[in-house]
């Protein structure tokens, strides 16, 4: 199959957190299984210039309601993988470094950037004279893709198109003007609850939950919660309502950016067969690194996180003091994002020099380190729609404590005393009880039941979390769209005057 990639983020030239790195390998994978996929990413000023690159002769414009844009196409593949990408660059949109947000919050013309960059995507395709079967669309940024498809561009060469839309976390949703649907050219019938509008505003999240061909979310866990008011994000109605064409298709990881066994980040290496000398040597690396007691006996938690109150870290922070206190366990902590959170963490770690190791940055090299170095992985998410940080945690062999949420719940099997089962240590509430309390029953685990902790760790690091599955399952998704599509389109044509039958599953009102 011919298969698009829309995606703000594509590791390993650029990635926010693990969208980038899921976008990455599957479009990896899906060329290795033989389908023909490119994506199409906007050049920020921080994408890595990996690879070799070429710059494509024509530029590529845009018509939008401000008035043509053009940007410079530049091409080149997936290292290691046949998978075509090409950049668009476009410097009032794209050339400062960050993708969605600085210090002073998201950027206030992201509706603009990422209009500009939907609608640029699909001028490409028919520049390139490439049509997909499939375009994969990633989150808010790709709202109105779909949308276009079904209106302005439904009779052109795209109109065949099939669109599958991913949510990777349905709390960043892209709120924006009505004057949105003018600047993308699109018709203002759409501004109404069952197509585009919110509360009064454009949500092209919602955008593309209506108007694409089929919809997945990255677990079956996180496809059920987000379909209640609780984790719904006030779109769960909307998810009720496409809840036929809903897929939970879980994430899997790139196993050689992400291997024990031959990880350059790591001084030294190890695997299942053999993992207590490596990750020693690796515990104490990190050790010094974060500036902690170089001490082999204390457990090490590890987090590496987005700080932020999605990931449930201002629960970890409360309690925090308490736990170093009265527990003998270390913490290294890697992460950036809320200000307050990043102070709180600042303090504690002042607080207890050598116990509690804490590194403010974004930085890879580190994040594989903790993996590496650490007991046990700290998780108190609020709501997981996957997370990744947990399978690189299992296949390094640190043990999750994590909250049983979305992907979290899927992925990570309760450990149960005795029965020499489970790969890590869940708790349900979310609150920082709950954070205090496993903690301390992971800690008792480590110290008292050494032989339990040595089980869980090999049954953690035997779990298969590798892409081919999954992507089997994208494949699946993207010809049952195809079908979707084209029967929907066949209906349209033989009924043009019935709005119900048209391509998109909610009509012109
Ligand atoms: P999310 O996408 O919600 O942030 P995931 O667990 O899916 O959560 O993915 C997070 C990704 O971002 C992982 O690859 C993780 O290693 C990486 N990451 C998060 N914070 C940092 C950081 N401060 N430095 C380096 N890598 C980070
Ligand atoms: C989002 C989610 C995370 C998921 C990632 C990749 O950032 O927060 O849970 O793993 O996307 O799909």
């Amino acid at each position: 199959m011919k298969i698009l990639m829309v995606t703000p983020e594509l590791d390993p030239f650029v990635k926010v957190g693990g969208l980038g790195d899921m976008v990455g390998a599957l479009a990896k994978q899906l060329a290795r299984q033989g389908h023909d996929v490119r994506c199409i990413i906007p050049l920020y000023g921080s994408v890595k210039p990996v690879g070799t690159w070429s710059v494509r002769p024509q530029p590529l414009g845009a018509d939008l309601a401000g008035g043509p844009e053009f940007a410079r196409v530049w091409e080149t593949t997936i290292p290691g993988s046949e998978a075509r990408v090409y950049f668009l660059e476009h410097e009032r949109f794209f050339g400062r470094p960050e993708v969605y947000s600085d210090g002073a919050g998201s950027f206030p013309d992201n509706d603009h950037r990422f209009i500009f960059f939907g609608r640029a995507a699909l001028n490409l395709s028919l520049q390139l004279g490439w049509i997909p079967d499939a375009i994969h669309c990633h989150d808010w940024t790709c709202g109105f893709v779909p949308v276009w498809l079904n209106t302005t561009d439904r009779d052109g060469p795209l109109g065949r198109c099939a669109t599958v839309f991913t949510i990777h976390n349905l709390e960043h949703q892209g709120y924006s003007h009505r004057r949105a649907l003018a600047y993308a050219k699109l018709p203002e019938w759409l501004f109404n609850a069952t197509n585009v509008e919110a509360c009064g505003a454009v949500n092209l999240m919602k955008a593309g939950l209506y108007h694409s061909t089929k919809i997945t979310t990255v677990s079956p866990t996180y496809a059920r919660e987000i379909q209640t008011p609780a984790y719904g994000f006030g779109l769960d109605h909307v998810l009720r309502f496409r809840a036929g064409d809903l897929i939970g298709i879980l994430n899997g990881i790139d196993t050689e950016a992400w291997n024990p066994a031959s990880d350059p980040h790591l001084p030294a290496s190890f695997d299942l067969s053999d993992p207590v000398a490596g990750k020693a040597a690796c515990k104490a690396a990190l050790q010094r690194e974060l500036g902690l007691d170089v001490d082999p006996r204390k457990p090490v938690f590890g987090v590496v996180s987005r700080l932020f109150r999605q990931k449930g870290l201002d629960l970890l922070c409360e309690v925090l003091p308490a736990i170093v206190t009265n527990m003998q366990v270390q913490f290294a902590i890697l992460g950036t994002g809320d200000a307050d959170l990043e102070t709180d963490l600042r303090h504690t770690a002042w607080e207890f020099p050598g116990r509690v190791g804490l590194k403010l940055a974004f930085d890879n090299r580190i994040a594989h380190l903790i993996q590496g170095g650490a007991d046990f992985f700290v998780m108190p998410s609020r709501t997981e729609p996957c997370g990744l940080t947990q399978l690189y945690a299992m296949r390094y062999g640190s043990l999750p404590v994590a909250r049983a949420t979305g992907g979290l719940v899927d992925t990570i099997e309760q450990y149960r005393e005795g029965t020499d089962t489970g790969t890590g240590f869940l708790f349900h509430a979310a609150d920082e009880n709950a954070v205090y309390h496993t903690i301390g029953w992971a800690n008792a685990t480590y110290y008292d039941r050494p032989e339990e902790f040595a089980t869980l760790r090999a049954n953690a690091m035997a779990r298969d979390f590798s892409w081919p599955l999954s992507a089997d399952r994208y494949a699946q998704v993207y010809g049952w769209a195809v079908d979707a599509r084209r029967a929907g389109l066949a209906a349209a044509l033989a009924h043009p005057e019935d709005p119900a039958r048209s391509a998109a599953p909610v009509g012109k009102p």
